[in-house]
């Protein structure tokens, strides 16, 4: 059996699969996101590993001699420093800080998106991993001068699992200190940041084992002392192994309260508009992800604040009866990140006349993230990237009603899935991969993941939507001074 760890940022998640691909037991444990000032957002990575000790503890009982393998799945971006005894310097920094808009305006400015693209394939956004490091730096000299490694959280619980200082080329991808194209460390980024090769971690493919679980931790839960440590990857790339979109121009689309559109593509295709970001995938291969970050977000605020329903079970019926109308909603509630790149945006509504409904307000919210995450497939396309198929998950995928408009506004085939245990799931896929139960990770989704329910576009609503995302595009640049 395979140990699949998601490192998420309210807690993490552990599951146990079995060779067939079947689920046999989920743990999770949360820990508390702190945020000291405002726009900060860090962890401790003790409460990381102590949770996950706790969970492994949990999970494995009655599983012991069965366990072959673990692997990872992380959220991604997130700064972590160890000194030279192994001890944690500060707080990690994690993917949603935005403390870094000076270290950003230098890197885009100064060094210029240009170089960045050329040394990485992508640009600074507050959230990466570089712009951290320099803040460090500025801020925190004498933190800064006791760095001995760098990691990525996930990379936190490999090495305390196993020893190994280790990353996986698709977690590096989003550090903007990466080769992407090369699958390396970028020597050129390394010096503008003022750090060493040495401070970072050997780079592996997600599927690649890096060492065992430490002798004394297996013989204290009770593992055999030979179980595989597999390197794993970042939250969205191996949430795609999870929902098997790897193949080339497979897409998946997820609707929790961010928004992903996640493109695996064979080859290195750079996105001259930088409006993407553009990674190494879990699979050997790469992949084109457009980030929203209020996506069910929006739908919630709207519902559960605003109008303070927070069930859920008549939305499906109530947007399923309602009536076409001239309701738009920008759903940038916390800023935007993809494509629009703005973290000053704001949502907004407009287009309401005395005979709008509460439901024609909902039905725009839903329309409006959905335009949104169209947005990006639509730079996606514009790379030359055909995407006729799109596997949606997330919470917003058990709605019929959204997963037709899908359909109907971004005219592709929408698949929905038998089960979804989300990044857990890619991660234990990695693990069972590396220990030699498939032949590679596109092999074992083929025969893992199965499809429930496919949806088609229908011609008549794919051209109302053509008309009515065609207005929507109008609206941010006319607003877009008025947030600053
Ligand atoms: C990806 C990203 C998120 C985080 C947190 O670029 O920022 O997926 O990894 O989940």
């Amino acid at each position: 059996a395979y140990i699949g760890i998601d490192l998420g940022t309210s807690a993490v998640k552990l599951i146990i699969m079995d060779r067939n691909g079947s689920v046999m037991r989920t743990v999770s444990k949360d820990y508390p996101n702190h945020f000291p000032q405002s726009g900060w957002s860090e962890q401790d990575p003790l409460d990381w590993y102590n949770r996950t000790i706790e969970g492994l503890a949990e999970l494995i009982v009655g599983f012991e001699h069965q366990i072959e393998a673990i692997s990872f799945s992380g959220q991604m971006h997130g700064l972590v420093l160890l000194d030279e005894h192994d001890a944690v310097i500060r707080p990690a920094i994690l993917w949603n800080d935005q403390r870094t808009t000076a270290e950003c305006r230098y890197l885009n400015e100064d060094i210029g998106i240009d170089t960045l693209n050329r040394l990485t394939a992508n640009k600074a956004l507050t959230g990466f991993t570089a712009p951290k490091v320099l803040w460090v730096r500025a801020h925190e000299p004498e933190h800064f001068a006791r760095i001995n490694k760098i990691m990525l959280p996930k990379d936190y619980l490999l090495y305390r699992l196993s020893g190994c200082f280790a990353t996986d080329v698709s977690d590096a991808s989003g550090t903007l200190y990466f080769d992407v194209e090369h699958r390396c460390w970028s020597a050129a980024m390394l010096d503008i940041l003022g750090i060493k090769e040495q401070q970072l971690p050997k780079v592996f493919e997600s599927f690649q084992v890096v060492g065992h679980l430490h002798a004394e931790l297996a013989a204290k839960l009770g593992l055999p002392a030979n179980v595989k440590v597999v390197a794993g990857g970042g939250d969205q790339a191996v949430g795609a192994i999870g929902t098997g979109s790897v193949d080339d121009r497979m897409c998946s689309l997820a609707l929790g309260t961010s928004g992903v559109v996640y493109v695996a593509t064979d080859t290195f295709t750079p996105d001259n508009t930088n409006a993407m970001h553009v990674f190494a995938d879990g699979s050997g291969y790469y992949h084109i992800m457009g980030v929203m970050l209020s996506a069910a977000g929006s739908l919630k605020w709207w519902r559960e604040t605003v109008l303070g329903n927070s069930n859920y079970s008549g939305l499906d019926g109530e947007l399923a009866a309602s009536q076409d109308n001239a309701v738009f909603f920008l759903p940038y509630l916390s800023g935007e990140r993809t494509p629009i790149n703005d973290a000053d945006a704001r949502g907004l509504f407009i287009g309401m006349d005395n005979a709008t409904s509460s439901t024609d307000m909902t039905r725009a919210v839903v329309e409006g993230v959905t335009f949104a995450l169209y947005d990006s497939l639509c730079v996606i396309r514009n790379m030359g990237i055909q995407v006729d198929t799109v596997r949606v998950t997330g919470g917003g995928a058990k709605n019929n009603f959204w997963c037709q408009l899908i359909a109907d506004v971004m005219h592709v085939r929408v698949e929905r899935l038998a089960q979804e245990e989300g990044p857990a799931y890619g991660a234990a896929i990695l693990a069972a991969v590396g220990s030699g139960a498939f032949a590679d990770v596109r092999s074992a989704c083929h025969q893992l993941i199965q499809v429930q329910q496919v949806l088609e576009p229908s011609d008549t609503r794919v051209s109302y939507y053509r008309k009515k995302y065609g207005q929507f595009k109008e609206i941010y640049p006319s607003v877009q001074g008025l947030y600053k």
